[in-house]
């Protein structure tokens, strides 16, 4: 698919804008701060109804104006969809499709896919599981768009047990210290049994629909490592072996809460554990408020999600406790052979209900929903005390993280500079040829890249793209342009994009 027009209203720094683009390679080239990066932004933002700098859409308005408005046409299979998008902060945004307007924006999403690899994904390696969570689920929304409202219910449902949760750890700190006798009686008497009998309503809700996305996880995780393993190993040639695996709070039983409900701050890493790389501080990603049109708190760049996978030593020499929800599990019974959470990094699952056996030789996994939903509805269970101590849920997609591995070693908090740049690209390459091979080439969009790679890493990105349908570059500097991409070539300089070649 290719982009064939993009006009944007008071979207960023532009006022009106009005861009013919071609299938091919085209570049945009200004100096710093002229509005390159807002252009592409404004195209992924039609692809994902996110942008990859900001998590929410205030930002995305230019200053003084209360709306944007981005229009692209499509090109697919030689047919064109005219997409369009107001952008309205702190109300709904409005879609429309062929000039007729959608219910709901979400039901564009799909229509363009792009991969954008930015400055930004450098994040993707060395930042919180937040950002790889959202790599994951951007990626699925992108294969079928059907999960941005499998993400948004689960999104939801999270916000509203939470917030289940923390009115009843108030009522019960409020009964502990004393001070507030009345809700003591409230919540012993009457107020703790419709908690607890609401909660069953939403763990129900929760475990569905956390399993959805889970097993769309583990899927999309299995087929992804073998293409990034490939793409790593092309960048850079002669290196230790990239790897992928995914770690959910669900295989390790409670996201590091012992049996007796202690908070994981209590529990102090034990050496040799992954715990100071799998963890980032901050709260619960259900504390933050959803962001954009399809609501991604579980996503969400900001969130800061807390996620403790201290047993995840790498080849298991992690000592923590082991909480006891990790035993017995639905998953575990459904796939026994699989019962090795703790073992090496190197291109294994770790998850319970992706069977090692489970994908002989085509590479297909096999991932029982299911199990993972019962799974998931024991691990509530087991951890029940400590989110109603803690007013958070403690288990589920929202806390996972995706491990990055190069040979031995993590990659986050291990990595070079330039080996966690080629990770983030490789993670991105392998987005590309999924996508690629599910539903043609998406648009590749390539922000200020290729100032960051050296001689060789350039060179093999440059032949990567060559082949791809159409191919946007932003660069700061012409030279930054690697020469056998040349194409169509814009300059843009104070406010203006004007096409030179
Ligand atoms: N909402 C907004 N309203 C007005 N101006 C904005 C808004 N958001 C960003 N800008 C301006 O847009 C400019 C940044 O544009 P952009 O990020 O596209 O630059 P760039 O050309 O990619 O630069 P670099 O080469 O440094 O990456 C900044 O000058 C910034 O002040
Ligand atoms: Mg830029």
């Amino acid at each position: 698919m290719h982009v064939a027009h993009l006009s944007l209203t008071d979207f960023r720094s532009y006022d009106t804008v009005d861009l013919g683009l071609e299938p091919g390679v085209t570049a945009f080239v200004g100096p710093n701060g002229q509005g390159k990066t807002n252009l592409v932004e404004a195209l992924g933002y039609v692809a994902t109804q996110s942008s990859h700098r900001v998590a929410t859409d205030a930002p995305l308005v230019r200053h003084g104006a209360s709306r944007a408005i981005v229009r692209s046409v499509v090109v697919r299979d030689d047919r064109r969809a005219l997409v369009e998008l107001e952008i309205n902060p702190g109300r709904a945004n409005r879609a429309r499709l062929n000039r007729s307007p959608m219910s709901r924006p979400r039901d564009v999403i799909g229509l363009l896919r792009t991969v954008l690899f930015a400055p930004e994904d450098l994040a993707l390696v060395k930042g919180d599981p937040s950002e790889r969570r959202r790599f994951l689920d951007d990626l699925l929304v992108a294969r079928a768009p059907r999960f941005a409202g499998v993400r948004a219910d689960y999104d939801r449902v999270l916000k509203q047990r939470g917030a289940l949760l923390r009115t009843a750890a108030q009522a019960r700190r409020g009964s502990r210290s004393g001070r507030r006798a009345e809700n003591d009686a409230g919540f012993a008497a009457a107020g703790a049994g419709d908690v607890l009998s609401t909660l069953e309503v939403w763990d129900a809700h929760l475990a569905r629909q956390g399993a959805e996305l889970l097993a769309a996880r583990l899927e999309l995780v299995e087929a992804l490592r073998p293409l990034v393993a490939a793409a790593y190993a092309s960048l850079a040639p002669g290196s230790a072996p990239a790897s992928l695996e995914y770690r959910g709070t669900l295989s390790t039983g409670g996201d590091g809460v012992s049996p007796e409900g202690v908070s994981p701050d209590d529990v102090p890493p034990a050496p040799g554990s992954t715990a100071g790389v799998s963890t980032a501080g901050g709260q619960a990603t259900e504390e933050q408020p959803a962001r954009g049109p399809v609501g991604e708190s579980a996503n969400g760049r900001d969130a800061g999600a807390r996620s403790v996978m201290a047993e995840h030593g790498t080849a298991g020499r992690g000592t923590t406790a082991r909480p006891a929800a990790a035993q017995g599990t639905a998953a575990h019974k459904a796939h026994p052979a699989a019962d090795r959470d703790t073992q090496s990094a190197a291109g294994q699952s770790a998850h319970p209900a992706v069977g090692q056996d489970a994908h002989p030789a085509a590479g297909q996994s096999v991932v029982d929903r299911g199990a993972i939903e019962q799974a998931l509805r024991a691990a509530l269970l087991e951890v029940r005390s400590a989110e109603l101590e803690r007013g958070v849920t403690l288990v589920g997609p929202h806390r996972d993280d995706l491990f990055l591995g190069l040979g031995e070693l993590p990659a986050r908090g291990y990595a070079s500079h330039g080996e966690s740049w080629s990770f983030a690209l490789a993670l991105r390459l392998a987005a590309y040829e999924l996508l690629r091979a599910d539903g043609g080439d998406p648009v590749l969009i390539l922000d200020d890249v290729f100032a960051e790679l050296d001689t060789q890493r350039r060179r093999r990105l440059a032949e990567f793209v060559s082949s791809a349908e159409q191919v946007l570059i932003t660069a700061a500097v012409p030279g930054d342009v690697p020469t056998e991409l040349a194409g169509a070539w814009f300059d843009v300089a104070e406010g203006s994009v004007t096409r030179v070649r």
